[in-house]
């Protein structure tokens, strides 16, 4: 039986969804069949062997959406491969690997609901002008003025496919 696969994402402003493009495209790559939904266009898992969520950060923290989308499918999750991803700055830092762990916190709530056999943590992009809050674009603003973490798109292309080829979601 042909195995099939749901990348489905949680983003605020268009990087983690283009990281969930990327992991269907490369799991596409061995004939796989990969569909990529945002979580509120995902109305039925039934139909899927395994599933990919991933999400932006915000305050340290999956997005609230996400976190829902997992509590509310956990019975259905639990029964297939779940792998999970998260999408941040921090990574994007000078010193972000040193971060990692400390990001992947952000599993925890996810882990208590459903098991993951795999967890990526991705640098994102920082969009000031797509941050909806004036409050929130000055205090981006300043942190990019002082340098703690750059502007623009940090999305590390060969990491993001590195993982998604290594996922073992048989
Ligand atoms: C309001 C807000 C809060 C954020 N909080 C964090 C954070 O706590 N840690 C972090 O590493 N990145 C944080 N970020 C950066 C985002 O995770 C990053 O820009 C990500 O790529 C956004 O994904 P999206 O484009 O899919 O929304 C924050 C961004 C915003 C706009």
């Amino acid at each position: 039986m042909t195995q099939k696969i749901l990348v489905t994402y949680a983003s605020r402003s268009g990087s983690t969804s283009g990281v969930a493009e990327e992991i269907g495209k490369t799991l596409r790559k061995n004939g796989t069949v990969v569909d990529v939904l945002s979580m509120q266009a995902v109305k039925d898992l039934t139909p899927y062997d395994a599933v990919v969520a991933g999400s932006a950060i915000q305050a340290h923290q999956w997005l609230p959406e996400a976190l829902q989308f997992v509590r509310e499918n956990k019975l259905e999750l639990r029964r297939k491969t779940f792998a999970a991803f998260l999408v941040c700055m921090t990574l994007a830092m000078r010193n972000g690997e040193t971060y990692r762990l400390h990001v992947a916190e952000a599993f925890v709530p996810v882990r208590a609901q459903v098991q993951t056999v795999s967890e990526g943590v991705f640098a994102g992009a920082l969009e000031l002008g797509k941050i909806p809050s004036i409050g929130d674009r000055l205090k981006f603003g300043i942190s990019v003025l002082l340098g703690v973490w750059p502007a623009g798109d940090s999305r590390n292309w060969p990491a993001i496919r590195a993982w998604a080829e290594g996922l073992q979601l048989k």
